[in-house]
């Protein structure tokens, strides 16, 4: 089901982030042009788009790695401006990486308190620990041991270790990049449970995918990135074909019919 762009979206919680009309290029490239997007609270949005399409710009951009070159970005009701990571993540935005930038050598407890920013209670070895626990028990996460070590997990006890991480300074939004990239089906199951657990606590939630399973079994709402500009948005209902459609631009689809039609009526308005 479509809605229209550029109309505030109902969504189950408070809008808590939203972009209006971002762009950024890299000299000749134009990665975003004019995007807009919407996070609420308690859902899950999926960023989809192919290759190159511009899902990894907008994430830096909401994680102060990029600054756009136009566009407003509005948290928590207040423009902002993000000019880098620490602040992105000051203000509650907290971002997973494909990579996970965890440390094989060290156990469960060390990776989740990994850095300063993470530990600014400079808690100790025990105290760690138990909010170890707590957090993963929380969150239901099938970990053995939290002194195991990181390079014994499997790739879906890893990205849960990645994704409570980034729960530690309990951000209102969290965005996660392709987290179900290179899992299996069971490990890919366990992860999209987190996922849902993490939006019942709350979060918004921001996950890029190019599984269209994974997109449509999670997501509340999912944004379609086709060359830089939004090319869609969908419901959890959208068709497997409206999506691939909206990403790879196939020209018979809902979003071309919708366009066709709206610039169909605006050429009957504009005076000859
Ligand atoms: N740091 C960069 N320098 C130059 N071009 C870039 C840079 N990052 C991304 N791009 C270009 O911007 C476009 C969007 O890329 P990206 O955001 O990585 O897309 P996606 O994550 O959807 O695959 C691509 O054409 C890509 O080559
Ligand atoms: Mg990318």
């Amino acid at each position: 089901m479509m809605s229209t762009l550029k109309t505030p979206q109902t969504g189950t919680g408070e809008l808590l982030l939203s972009l209006r009309g971002v762009s950024k290029h890299f000299g000749a490239v134009s990665a975003l042009i004019d995007v807009d997007l919407d996070v609420h609270a308690g859902e899950v949005v999926a960023l989809v788009g192919d290759n190159g399409a511009g899902k990894s710009t907008l994430v830096k951009i909401l994680a102060g790695v990029h600054r756009a070159d136009a566009g407003t970005m509005t948290f928590g009701g207040r423009e902002v401006t993000v000019s880098d990571p620490r602040e992105s993540l000051a203000l509650g935005i907290a971002t997973v990486y494909q990579d996970l930038a965890l440390c094989e050598n060290l156990d469960v407890v060390a990776n989740l308190f990994l850095g300063q920013e993470v530990n600014p209670l400079r808690l100790d070895e025990v105290e760690m620990e138990t909010r170890a626990w707590t957090l993963l028990r929380e969150l239901s996460a099938r970990i053995p041991s939290v002194r195991t070590a990181v390079a014994s997990l499997s790739g879906g006890q890893r990205q849960t270790v990645a994704i409570a991480r980034s729960l530690l300074l309990d951000p209102q939004v969290i965005i996660l990049d392709e987290p179900t990239a290179a899992l299996g089906v069971a490990q890919t199951a366990e992860v999209l449970n987190l996922i849902e657990r993490v939006r019942a606590r709350g979060h918004g939630v921001i996950m890029i995918s190019h599984n269209m399973e994974d997109v449509r079994a999670v997501a509340n709402r999912i944004v379609v990135l086709r060359l830089g500009r939004n090319n869609g948005l969908f419901d959890a209902n959208a068709s497997a074909e409206e999506l691939v459609g909206a990403i790879t631009g196939a020209a018979d689809n809902a979003v071309t019919r919708r366009s066709a039609r709206r610039s169909a009526s605006t050429e009957t308005e504009a005076p000859s």
